[in-house]
Formats: C-alpha cells, structure tokens, sequence
C-alpha cells in the first residue's frame, strides 16, 4: 500500500509518500518535501493565518510534483490521498485537504482525514513496534496533553494545559528575549551557553497539583516582567537555561506521578514523547532518564518527524486504512479544532 500524504495546518507545507509492504508492520518513506515559511512569518513574531494560506496554496501543487518525482512513481502508483482535516489553521485545512480530495477523486482512490495530533503521536509507530495502551506526552505550539493511547483511534486526555501550550511559551519567551521564531529551537541554543542560578526564581505552577494539568501563562507573564529591563547575554542564556529547566521539571513530575498510576494498572509498557518540542535535547535526555527509572520504554520519534511533517500524516492513513479499508467522505469539512478524543 502506498499513501500520498498532506500536511498544511499550520505554516509547514508538507508532502510524503509513505509505503507498507503486505504483511509488514512498518512504513517506508519513499519521499517527503518539507517547505517551511517560517523566515515569511518570524518578521512578524508569530504565524500570520491568511500568509500561510497563500505560501499552501502557492508551494503544495509544485511540492507534490516534487515528492512524486523524488519517490520515482506516478499518481495512478498512490493507493490513498491523506490530508490533515484538524485542528489547525482553517485557511491551510482547506487548501490540504482540498487538494487532497480532488486528487482522491481523479484518480478513484481513497480520501483520508487524518487529525494532526494523531499523526504526531502515531509517527513512533512507523519503524517500531510499539503495543497499546501506551502513556504519551504531546508537546507542540498549540497543544500540551498528556494522554493514554488506548488504539490507534482512541485516546484519553488525563491532563492538558489549562492555558498557554508549551511550545507557545517557547516561542513567547525566545521573543521577549528579542530573538525570532519559531522560538523552540532558539532558546534551546540560548540555554546551552547559560547555567541555572535559580537567580531569577521562575514560578512552577500546578508543580504539587493532584491532576495532570499544566499551566504556563504565570511563567509567560514572570518573564515578561524579568524582561522589561533589557538583559545581558549571559542574563539571557541564564534565563534561557533556566527556563528549560524549570519547565522540565514540570513535565517531568506530571508524567512521573502518571506513570506511577497508570502503568501497574493499565500494563503500560512505553512512554512517547511527541510534538515539535519533543525535538529539544534537553526535554529528551530527562525523559529518557526517568523511562530509565521507572522501567518504561521510552520512544521518541527523529527530530525530523517531532515537528510538523506529512510523514506523520500518511502513515496516520496506512494505520487507519488498514482498520477502515473504506474512503471518508468528499463533504466533510476540516475541523480547526479537534479533540484526540472524537476521533
Ligand atoms: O508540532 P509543531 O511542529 O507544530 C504544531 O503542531 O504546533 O510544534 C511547533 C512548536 C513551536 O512552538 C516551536 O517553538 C516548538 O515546537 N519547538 C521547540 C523546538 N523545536 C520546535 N521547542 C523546544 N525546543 C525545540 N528544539
Ligand atoms: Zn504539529
């Protein structure tokens, strides 16, 4: 089975086409082409929803020639059309999955629907096996969720954000700090020159809460206080570093206080980490560590595939065409907000 895949949510226009072999477990990527608008947008300190639009509607077309091209096969080749439906930004929804259902229908083939976040969580799949339930931290620019994957198409949210996502405080700080976006990246550069002090005392909030919810905004609004005085660079690697630490040691006690519930309970034998911020070193290694611990599998996918990619979204469609050997419909509509939990 081949699937030709789209990805067009946010401001990375992507295409893959992924294959998996009958009676193989895993994908191949055959070819993927990745165009990022970022330099479009870092101009002005965050996405900018109608100039993503145009970059999708602008780039996909030449980005499928390309992808089909690099893979060495025609269309007639594709046995599936995955585009992402949700949630996302409904401009980018639109032109992906448009394209995605002409395409679908031209050539007589299946057209699948995928939900971004499935995809994110879905891509460890791709070269390993790994059973369900499984526990999963999705850590991206608009989402923070830690879940239980119970199949490929069913999740429980045990905790979320109760405000700002976590790569959105990344990317809030990186421009307090006056650097650019995306701010991930920039900060984890920041803090590899910095050391933590403790000097400036960020606050921890929902740190010794029962739940495994998540807050960032108080964090957001300490550094925009620390940053009304304009900091030296070694002021500002500390903080960076400080900040990554901080936020760390958050994630790092929720996750562990899940683990301690739920892996007993429910027979979970791996931990994913997924999501853009899943490509910081610094987040990887301290999972990696309590995985170690607490006797876990620990998976996280390539830094390549953490961030936005149409790999993750064609092999999302292998894993549900292989249940549902049926196409969605035409009709439907994409969704820019939708929940892992109504799939
Ligand atoms: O998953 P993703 O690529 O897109 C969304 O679905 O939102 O995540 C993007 C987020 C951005 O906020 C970006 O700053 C963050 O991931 N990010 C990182 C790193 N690389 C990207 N955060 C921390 N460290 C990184 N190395
Ligand atoms: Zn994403």
């Amino acid at each position: 089975m081949i699937v030709l895949g789209i990805e067009t949510s946010c401001d990375e226009t992507s295409v893959a086409i992924i294959e998996q072999k009958e009676n193989d477990d895993f994908g191949n990527i055959l070819a993927e082409n990745t165009l990022s608008q970022f330099k479009k947008h870092s101009k002005f300190g965050g996405i900018v929803p109608e100039l993503a639009s145009r970059e999708h509607e602008n780039t996909l077309n030449i980005l499928v020639q390309k992808t089909l091209n690099k893979a060495k096969i025609n269309l007639k080749k594709i046995d599936a059309f995955a585009a992402t439906t949700g949630p996302g930004l409904l401009g980018g929804l639109l032109i992906g999955s448009n394209y995605a259902k002409t395409l679908s229908l031209a050539n007589n083939k299946p057209f699948i629907s995928v939900n971004h976040l499935q995809g994110h969580i879905l891509v460890s799949r791709l070269k390993k096996k790994i059973n369900f339930p499984f526990l999963s931290l999705l850590l991206s620019g608009g989402h923070t969720q830690l879940l239980i994957a119970k199949k490929y198409n069913k999740f429980e949210i045990i905790g979320e954000t109760l405000d700002d996502a976590l790569g959105e405080a990344f990317d809030k700080t990186s421009r307090l700090l006056g650097y650019g976006y995306p701010g991930g990246p920039i900060i984890e550069k920041l803090a590899l020159k910095g050391i933590n002090t403790n000097f400036f005392k960020l606050p921890k909030p929902l740190l010794k809460s029962d739940d495994f919810n998540f807050s960032f905004s108080g964090l957001k609004t300490s550094i925009r206080r620390i940053t009304e005085k304009p900091l030296n660079k070694t002021l500002q690697y500390n903080l960076a570093n400080e900040f990554q630490e901080c936020i760390t040691e958050i994630l790092i006690a929720k996750c562990e206080k899940a683990i301690n519930l739920f892996k007993k309970k429910m027979n979970l034998q791996s931990f994913i980490l997924a999501g853009g911020v899943a490509s910081n070193k610094f987040i990887r290694k301290k999972f990696d560590f309590l995985c170690k611990q607490h006797c876990i599998e620990f998976i996280v996918p390539e830094k390549k595939l953490c961030v936005d990619n149409a790999t993750m979204i064609a092999w999302a469609g292998i894993e549900r065409l292989n249940k549902i050997k049926k196409s969605d419909s035409l009709t439907m509509h994409p969704k820019p907000r939708w929940s892992l939990e109504d799939l």
